[in-house]
């Protein structure tokens, strides 16, 4: 198969919805990070992203929606998650909530979880689709599990090409790291994935502490694996400087090879984090990157950064 490359012109967009609605795959941008998309009332179709990506099966599928109102037709609301959609949707928010027994939604979606984890993306190109497909959309990251998530169409290819039926174009990502993952214990919220909406921001928005997601057991978190996000070449964090044969990422005045953010910007590191992180890993060695500080966005940094430095199990 020859996976198709389309722009957002209006007439791409409208014939990208006539592959998802004849089961194909296509991937589209997103605010975080590209994914890969099907019709999440299609069994074949979902079944294919786990095979095309060598996905665990027992890894569930965010649905997408284009907005908060076609997402009560799939989840039941709690009010802290209502308050949190209200503020952050469109935007880089997964919630994690229960089903509706009248959703109409491929059992493999949610794989074993109790729950189904539903956002609604606010970049253009995604919302365009979404509602030229006029359904849910059940997409992971556009990547091969495990590896460098894809902040590009070039990355999304360099993984996925020919395996997949085609890929939207809407340029870079601007958050640069997926979105930031809510479930909820006894109608309480607790943080599952660090991402593209902060932690501070958050629980201002809850006037409430988040309890932090370390502890999480499988049944909630099963996504969260030791090593992901991660490059063919080694990677080594809070490096202080480079050792030899290294290539340098630098952080603000820590500077290197490249920067994520010279001026010590949070934002912009993780807008560039990944596709820096292709760039240097495409040169084949060792990679060392600079102490990122722990607050704001760059936890969410710091969380990728540290799976994608843990060692390969196999
Ligand atoms: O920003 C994002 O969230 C991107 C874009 C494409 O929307 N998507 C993304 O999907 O990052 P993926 O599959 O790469 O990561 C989704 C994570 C996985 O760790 C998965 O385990 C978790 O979300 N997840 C999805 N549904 C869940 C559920 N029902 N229960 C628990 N975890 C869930
Ligand atoms: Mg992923």
């Amino acid at each position: 198969m020859k996976t198709q490359r389309l722009t957002s012109s209006r007439r791409d967009i409208a014939h990208a919805a006539d592959l998802l609605r004849g089961g194909k795959l296509v991937a589209f941008p997103t605010e975080t990070v590209y994914g890969l998309g099907a019709d999440v009332t299609n069994d074949q179709a979902v079944s294919r992203i786990y095979s095309v990506k060598n996905r665990p099966s027992f890894n569930p599928l965010i649905v997408h929606v284009y907005v908060k109102n076609a997402a009560v037709d799939f989840v039941e609301f709690n009010p802290a998650a209502e308050l949190l959609a209200d503020r952050f949707w469109p935007g880089p928010l997964t919630l994690l909530l229960p089903q509706k027994k009248s959703a109409h939604i491929s059992q493999r979606v949610a794989s074993q979880s109790s729950t189904v984890g539903i956002r609604v993306p606010s970049h253009p190109v995604a919302q365009s689709l979404l509602q030229a497909f006029g359904g849910a959309v059940a997409a992971p990251s556009a990547n091969l599990s495990g590896c460098l998530s894809p902040t590009t169409v070039e990355h999304v290819l360099s993984g996925l090409s020919n395996r997949i039926d085609a890929v939207v174009d809407g340029g870079p990502c601007r958050v640069g790291i997926e979105s930031t993952i809510i479930g909820f214990k006894d109608n309480r919220a607790i943080i599952v994935r660090h991402g593209g909406i902060a932690l501070d921001t958050l629980e201002a928005a809850l006037n409430a502490d988040l309890t932090a997601n370390e502890k999480l057991p499988a049944s909630i978190a099963p996504g969260q694996l030791p090593r992901h996000y991660a490059p063919d070449c080694p990677l080594r964090i809070n490096a202080r400087e480079r050792r030899s044969g290294e290539v340098y990422l630098g952080f603000g005045s820590q500077d290197g090879d490249r920067n994520l953010s010279p001026n010590g910007n949070l934002t912009e590191a993780s807008s560039h984090l990944f596709a820096e992180l292709h760039a240097l890993n495409s040169l084949g060695k060792p990679i060392a990157v600079a102490p990122i500080p722990n607050q704001g966005l760059g936890i969410a940094i710091n969380d990728r950064l540290k799976r994608a430095s843990a060692p390969k199990t196999e």
